[in-house]
């Protein structure tokens, strides 16, 4: 099994469940032409993200690493009338594309950009959120779980990008802050009684990582 028959079946699952729609892809090239780098998630793990969303009804999101908006449109988009995401981003270039890609999608009412570092700005948001993706600086994400958990009621949903990193998560010894910050957000999921969790192994066009999924009782 190689990158390329998962890049294949990625193309065939997209356009056959998620076909590519106008803003979407606008988002993608108006990213891509300000030079932001290429790591937003995938169209299918967008609608992965927009399909936990809808599962449980969520009507106030947060998101912790905007880029240029991909995800936040996907997100947006899976909010009923009158639901709001909040998404937070240390680059103000970054949030200024996403602001104007968030706007071409019709969702410039329903999200709002927040610009600064997440732990900086955590403090200040008013909870709870029904659900939480979690896809900023990685060596972040244990305390971002513990402002999450705070934000959060029972039955909100989090879920955190990157948690498999090509399979480098099981390198206990790894010098890798990512990976570090990976396994010092397990290993405080595992220690926190009110949440229960799992990862999920992912592969296709952003080759082969995982979501972590859990959930606040
Ligand atoms: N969720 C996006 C991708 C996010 S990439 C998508 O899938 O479309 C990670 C983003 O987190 C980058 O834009 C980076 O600037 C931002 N970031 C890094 N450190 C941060 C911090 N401390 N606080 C807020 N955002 C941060
Ligand atoms: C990186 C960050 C991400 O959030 C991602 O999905 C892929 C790569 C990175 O910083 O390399
Ligand atoms: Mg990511």
């Amino acid at each position: 099994m190689t990158q390329k028959t998962w890049d294949d079946v990625d193309h065939y699952i997209v356009e056959t469940l998620a076909p590519p729609d106008a803003a979407l892809g606008l988002a993608v090239e108006a990213s891509r032409a300000a030079g932001l780098p290429d790591i937003a998630v995938s169209p299918a793990q967008g609608k992965l993200l927009h399909l936990l969303a809808r599962l449980m009804k969520a009507r106030r999101i947060l998101e912790i690493g905007t880029l240029g908006g991909y995800s936040a449109i996907w997100l947006g988009r899976a909010l009923p009338p009158g639901g709001k995401l909040v998404t937070l981003e240390y680059s103000p270039k970054h949030a200024e594309v996403a602001r104007a890609n968030l706007a071409r999608a019709g969702l410039a009412q329903v999200a709002k950009v927040k610009v600064g570092a997440a732990l900086d700005v955590l403090p200040s948001l008013e909870g709870p959120f029904d659900f939480f993706f979690i896809d900023a600086n990685k060596d972040g994400y244990p305390d971002y779980f513990c402002a999450c958990l705070g934000l959060a009621r029972p039955g909100s949903v989090m879920v955190f990008d990157n948690v498999v990193r090509d399979g480098a998560v099981i390198d206990a010894a790894s010098k890798d802050a990512m990976v570090q910050g990976v396994r010092r957000l397990n290993e405080a999921i595992a220690a926190e009684p009110r949440v229960s969790a799992t990862a999920i192994q992912t592969v296709g066009v952003k080759g082969y990582d995982g979501f972590c999924i859990a959930v606040v009782a």
